[in-house]
């Protein structure tokens, strides 16, 4: 199995996957690393890690669908067969979206419903909310709305600041996500519905 991971910026959780991977955690291979933003550290730790990286900007393409055929080229030339979106800050389109119908995945630093996109972890905590977490998701046409894979939860202590609970936050994400991506790998994911049946 084959998998691409969608980045924009620093890339940790993209790391904390091909750790798990080079753990072997599981099986598949990482074959390459989509980022649209070519100053994203992420590229880096791609290069340190000999996964090819794509980088490619929305703005060299007349419109979105455009950059998404490249990238669709891509994904097939490479034949993968899971995508994961890992701090990718552009929505896929819902041509896309079909085209990798439940194999795509994300992962969110919030308990979704609540507290959906790109500030999940500020709005929380400004929110006051005395939980959160994190929550790895399949991808549909809606923003952090696909069926639910794993969520843990996590106190916001009084004395935490946003520094301390994202710091937090992400340690979660970096176990959780290769953990989901074990049990897709492993055909473990059974979609229900809005529900994901995990098989034991
Ligand atoms: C993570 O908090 C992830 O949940 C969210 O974006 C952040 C990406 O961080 N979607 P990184 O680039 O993986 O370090």
């Amino acid at each position: 199995m084959n998998i691409a991971v969608f980045c924009s910026g620093n890339g940790s959780n993209f790391q904390a996957i091909v750790d798990g991977r080079k753990k072997g955690l599981f099986k598949a291979d990482i074959v390459l690393m989509v980022c649209d933003n070519p100053k994203a550290y992420a590229i880096k730790r791609a290069e340190a890690a000999g996964i090819r990286p794509l980088v490619i900007a929305l703005k060299d393409f007349p419109a979105k669908k455009d950059y998404e055929a490249r990238i669709i080229a891509e994904l097939r030339k490479e034949r993968v067969d899971l995508i994961c979106l890992a701090g990718y800050m552009k929505l896929v389109s819902a041509d896309f979206v079909k085209i990798f119908k439940e194999r795509i995945i994300n992962i969110h630093p919030a308990i979704l419903p609540a507290f959906k996109g790109a500030h999940g972890i500020k709005d929380a905590f400004d929110y006051g909310a005395k939980i959160t977490g994190v929550t790895v998701h399949f991808v549909d046409a809606d923003m952090d709305a696909g069926p639910i894979i794993l969520q843990e939860s996590l106190k916001i202590e009084e004395s935490d600041t946003e520094d301390m609970l994202a710091r937090k936050i992400h340690k979660i994400e970096h176990i959780l996500y290769p953990q989901a991506i074990k049990l897709f790998t492993e055909g473990r994911l059974e979609i229900i519905g809005r529900k994901v049946r995990i098989r034991t």
